[in-house]
């Protein structure tokens, strides 16, 4: 079988952090989200893998998969999750496919979706139980029969989300290729659905386990950083000296922690530098990335991001790649902090 990650969007709800760089590259635990994607994928026994992208997020996707063999399929212009689809209809051929979501975090993998995808099932849905399902994809179940699909509907008719993972036969084809674009504009997997359930197709809904994100918002972003801080096995290859490390901390190797308290869980990337400092739970120091006589928990910091000489501590925030906030004089007061790339903070 075959997976596809959709990695084509434009992350609007996450600006200013993707006016550089598309969502599915900002990293959550030290790892950028979809190689979250591409390890659930391959353990679920993926003989292939494509990734669909855009003109404007090609280059940062190469980039951020560079370790892996995937196909690129380009579409160039984000038309919908059915549009990004038929772009791959080449690639995928006539057998069944996996569609996953480029910026969706499932903690136990996939691999119960599959096994709900059998003889006479055209299509298997991960869904979710959610308190506000109006931003999602909505399902009404029978059994485990799906009978209804809406995208984001104002009056969700269940609690049912639909989670970034479809498990398809061949026939999404027969409702893919004759699809009219939705009231917002869109190609709607949703709709391409719906036509197989009004076709008489079985449509299979299966409950995620464990935890699931849509990483859609900042917020998001930090909650998937702590989820998955959680998990962390602790190993240190880089250099500690004269620190103190507590609970479960990854220094990686190139790292320098130096007369500094680590309170895990919290990842220290590849070349980052903690030096006299705090840096408390939760927190993800990407490549490069520097704590200097600075305090900062429940956070994310990107490759190379800068935080030095700020006197309160940092909390819940996320620093975008090489953005950098200093103090120079006096004490500043307001800590939270959503930075875009290459942002500079002067607090004084
Ligand atoms: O996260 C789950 C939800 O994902 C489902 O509940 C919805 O039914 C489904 O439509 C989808 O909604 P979103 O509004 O979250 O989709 P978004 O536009 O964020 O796109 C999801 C991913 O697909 C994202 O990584 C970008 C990529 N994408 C999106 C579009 C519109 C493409 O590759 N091409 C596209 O044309």
């Amino acid at each position: 079988m075959k997976g596809l990650i959709l990695a084509a969007g434009r992350g609007t709800r996450l600006r200013p952090l993707t006016h550089t760089r598309p969502k599915p590259v900002i990293r959550v635990a030290g790892r950028p989200i979809i190689h979250y994607a591409v390890e659930n994928l391959l353990a679920a026994g993926m003989e292939e893998i494509g990734v669909v992208v855009s003109p404007e997020t090609e280059k940062d996707i190469r980039e951020a998969l560079s370790g892996y063999k995937v196909r690129y399929l380009l579409q160039e212009e984000p038309q919908g999750l059915a549009h990004a689809v038929a772009v791959a209809r080449g690639f995928l051929g006539d057998g069944p496919f996996v569609l996953y979501l480029g910026d969706n975090l499932f903690q136990r993998g996939i691999g119960r979706f599959l096994e709900a995808f059998r003889e006479g099932v055209s299509a298997v849905l991960a869904l979710v139980r959610v308190k506000d399902p109006r931003q999602f994809g909505v399902a009404v179940l029978e059994g485990d029969r799906i009978v209804r699909l809406l995208e984001k509907p104002k009056e969700p008719p269940s609690d049912l989300a639909v989670a970034g993972v479809y498990v398809f036969g061949p026939e999404i084809w027969e409702t893919v290729e004759g699809l009219k674009p939705s009231a917002r504009g869109e190609y709607e997997i949703t709709d391409a659905i719906q036509g197989l359930i009004d076709r008489g197709r079985k449509v299979v809904g299966v409950e995620v386990e464990g935890w699931w994100k849509d990483t859609g918002r900042p917020q998001d972003l930090l909650d998937a950083n702590r989820l998955l801080l959680e998990e962390l096995s602790p190993k240190v290859e880089g250099e500690v000296v004269k620190s103190q490390l507590t609970g479960r901390v990854v220094v990686e190797k190139g790292a320098k922690v130096v007369g500094s308290t680590v309170i895990g869980p919290a990842f220290i990337g590849e070349g980052a530098v903690v030096e006299e400092a705090y840096v408390g739970p939760f927190t993800s120091l990407g490549p490069g990335a520097r704590v200097v006589r600075a305090e900062v928990e429940y956070s994310i910091l990107e490759d190379h991001a800068l935080l030095e000489d700020v006197a309160l501590r940092l909390q819940e925030s996320i620093l975008g790649v090489g953005a950098e906030v200093r103090s120079r004089n006096g004490l500043p007061r307001a800590h939270r902090l959503i930075l875009g790339d290459l942002s500079q903070v002067e607090l004084a």
